[in-house]
């Protein structure tokens, strides 16, 4: 059985590669849909051609990652394309940061998203692809978003690693590093300080991103950066030293 698995899939960019993807994708047997939230899965699912199956489960838990590796090999399937969104930021200083909450981010953004990816690994085949969900903030570190962008950065590092590891084996590995995306994402994010407006004027929609990650990752791509807004981002945090963003950060302030 051919699925798609898609983590993060009851809100913003998630919800939106299912969207798309449910257009493009018409060989695909089932749609595997993962987040916690089981009303807006199934909200989503109603509005899906294909087939879905639903797993409201929390990705940090290690008996629910158990139960999806379960699933998988009990339904034979293979993935032929895994989509890793679920994630959040919080914003504020570091020392005044909620600790749970900062280890959330870190078992969420980069524990969960390694786990995922081992999990399916083995039931990809050649020609599968991995979207893994980094961000901008993976290009340079961040004051006032500390852990997020280190967790970010994690995710980039790993992305590119692994798609060297697994280009032999015919998977290969698209990381997705947006700028700041319109979706909810900025209901957690700003519960303890907020965005620069700077940051905001370069707001971009989730179906723009999701439409470049989906081209990015068929043409093979390691990484798909949406606007030249990022692109310079990426570009100049490779030449630059970061000590100058951090500083013209703060003078931003
Ligand atoms: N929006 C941006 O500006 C932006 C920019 C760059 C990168 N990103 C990254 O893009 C990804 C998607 O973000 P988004 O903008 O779409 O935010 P979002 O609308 O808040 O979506 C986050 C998704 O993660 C799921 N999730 C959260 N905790 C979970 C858990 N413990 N177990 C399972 N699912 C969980 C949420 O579902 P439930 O609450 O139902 O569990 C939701 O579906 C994230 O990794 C984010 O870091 C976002």
């Amino acid at each position: 059985m051919n699925i798609i698995l898609i983590t993060g899939a009851s809100s913003g960019i998630g919800r939106e590669f299912a969207r798309q993807m449910d257009a493009y994708f018409s060989n695909m047997d089932e749609f595997w849909l993962i987040a916690r939230r089981k009303d807006l899965l199934q909200e989503l699912a109603g509005q899906l051609q294909h087939k879905c199956r639903l797993f409201a489960m929390d990705i940090t838990q290690e008996a629910q990652q158990e139960r999806l590796r379960d699933a998988l090999e009990d339904h034979h399937a293979v993935v032929r394309m895994l989509i890793n969104c679920a994630g959040y930021g919080t914003m504020g200083h570091f020392a005044g940061q909620n600790r749970a909450e900062q280890a959330g981010m870190i078992r969420l953004n980069c524990e969960a998203l390694t786990n995922i990816t081992h999990i399916c690994l083995p039931h990809m085949c050649r020609g599968s692809r991995i979207i893994q969900l980094s961000s901008s903030a993976a290009f340079l570190p961040q004051t006032d978003f500390a852990v997020y962008a280190a967790t970010k950065s994690y995710v980039l590092s790993l992305s590119k690693a692994l798609s060297y590891e697994l280009n032999e084996q015919g998977i290969y590995v698209t990381a997705v590093c947006p700028g700041p995306v319109d979706t909810p994402f900025f209901e957690i994010a700003e519960k303890n300080g907020s965005i620069m407006a700077i940051k905001k004027l370069t707001m971009v929609s989730p179906e723009r991103v999701v439409a470049l990650a989906l081209k990015d990752s068929y043409f093979r791509k390691k990484m798909s950066v949406c606007s030249p807004m990022m692109k310079l981002l990426h570009v100049s945090a490779k030449l630059l030293p970061h000590e100058l963003f951090l500083s013209t950060m703060k003078l931003l302030k």
